[in-house]
């Protein structure tokens, strides 16, 4: 594939390629209608949006910005509800004042969220109980439920998918532009769970601070209430774009600019299983005008890397493309060298992402998938040496955390032992990062940035 060839791009050039981690669907009459229902339907994030998201990203990738994109490995069909959406939020934002104030640099805060269903997987089938069942690939496919049935792949689940992220969104709305997100509630977002924490504490004294230089610039007579960029925020969306079919429909030629966006989210990336040069998965993003994400293990090679910087952005743009590192806390110093200047090479604009989660993720004894927070500290502290000794900008951080007080991730402030991951394991994927466990997190890359 060459950048020449970017004229014989379709939303739907994809389909000639091939396409890495699909379900096989059994029924295709209803894959069909599905897919044009999609293509019907309003589009969840709208071009215009997309573009302010892009504009923000231009600002990481010069180094004003950094990028903080987190939320659930896989959103769930069967939890889904406002509160938990508003958990979510609120450690979100509590993790970007963490990072403003003891960073000094805005933060561009990014959902994994309203789109984050499929999941690609190892392995096609698994045996569980002796039975050789398709694999679960996230809710927007199938039920988790280990039996033949509820993993029959089952294509009206994508549109069940497109409405949940419609619902999902407007509660982000309300929620981001409503008063609750306003920088006088920031004492709120603490939780009770994370309140009592030592991290809950040292975030309480930083709101109570700025409530402090609010009230004093308000004595000097500024009208905060006029300045909209403390009373409201914006937590744009993104996900996987894995399945094809679902972001082919909702991919639309914008009128003003005629260019393509994915209106599925406002940011989409590729993972590190479907990222096959002369596949699908990438043959889709080089087209599309959003800004892109592309995961990369240790697998990948420099010249690939190179491929990748000017197959995904062409034209340039800053902020267009992340690059995604999630390398393991034991290669990131030895490997992300190489990537960084690779990219570098390339001559095309990136933005350099860690995310400390999928390269350190292990099977506890008792059989859970877990990972250590200390290697998630470890791969973030080693991700900014790699960027500093190589003169790149740290640009952000890319996790998986829940609002929720799960048991998931071992280690942490409360020293969560692998004995415990059974309280509240409730992901159905991969383990996220508590809320106190973020915030933890949070002082840290804080501490990082200022450094
Ligand atoms: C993920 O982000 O949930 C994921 C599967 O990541 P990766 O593609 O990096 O393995
Ligand atoms: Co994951």
């Amino acid at each position: 594939m060459t950048i020449a060839e970017t004229d014989t791009w379709t939303p739907d050039s994809w389909r000639s390629r091939h396409a890495a981690q699909q379900p096989t669907w059994p029924d295709p009459e209803t894959l069909a209608a599905v897919g044009q229902q999609l293509a019907t339907a309003d589009p969840l994030v709208y071009a215009g949006e997309t573009r302010q998201l892009l504009k923000s990203l231009a600002q990481v990738q010069r180094g004003n910005a950094f990028l903080l994109q987190a939320g659930d490995c896989a959103e769930s069909f069967d939890d889904f509800s406002a509160d938990r959406i508003r958990n979510k939020l609120q450690v979100i934002l509590q993790m970007a004042l963490v990072l403003t104030y003891s960073g000094g640099v805005p933060v561009v805060k990014v959902g994994r969220i309203a789109g984050q269903f499929a999941k690609p997987r190892s392995a096609a089938t698994e045996t569980i109980n002796g039975l050789e069942l398709p694999v679960f690939r996230g809710h927007i496919v199938s039920s988790e439920l280990a039996d033949a049935r509820s993993r029959r792949p089952d294509a009206t689940r994508l549109w069940r998918a497109y409405q949940q992220s419609l619902s999902t969104l407007g509660v982000i709305r309300s929620l981001t532009k409503g008063g609750f997100s306003d920088l006088s509630q920031a004492h709120a977002w603490n939780q009770e769970f994370v309140g009592s924490s030592p991290e809950g504490t040292a975030y309480d004294q930083m709101a109570t601070e700025i409530d402090r230089a609010m009230r004093f610039m308000r004595a000097c007579g500024i009208d905060l209430d006029r300045v909209a960029t403390l009373r409201e925020v914006d937590l744009w969306t993104s996900h996987e774009a894995l399945l094809l079919d679902y972001e082919a429909p909702l991919t639309r030629l914008d009128q003003s600019t005629q260019k393509h966006y994915a209106t599925s989210a406002a940011m989409v990336w590729i993972g590190e299983r479907t990222r096959g040069l002369d596949d699908a998965h990438i043959e889709y993003a080089r087209g599309i005008a959003n800004p892109v994400g592309l995961k990369l293990s240790a697998n990948v090679s420099s010249d690939d890397v190179i491929t990748y910087c000017r197959t995904l952005n062409p034209e340039r743009v800053p902020g267009k493309l992340t690059l995604v590192a999630r390398l393991g806390a034991d290669n990131v110093v030895a490997e992300l060298p190489r990537l960084l200047n690779a990219a570098t090479a390339s001559g095309v604009p990136v933005i350099w992402s860690c995310d400390p989660m999928h390269g350190n993720t292990f099977t506890s004894e008792s059989g859970r998938k877990t990972r250590k927070f200390d290697d998630v500290v470890a791969e973030v502290k080693g991700f900014f040496e790699a960027c500093r000794a190589n003169n790149v900008w740290p640009g952000g951080i890319h996790v998986e955390l829940t609002g929720d007080n799960v048991t998931e991730c071992i280690g942490g402030i409360d020293d969560l032992s692998e004995s415990q991951l059974d309280h509240a394991y409730e992901t159905i994927c991969d383990p996220r990062l508590n809320a106190r466990q973020s915030l933890d997190l949070a002082f840290r890359v804080g501490n990082l940035l200022q450094a």
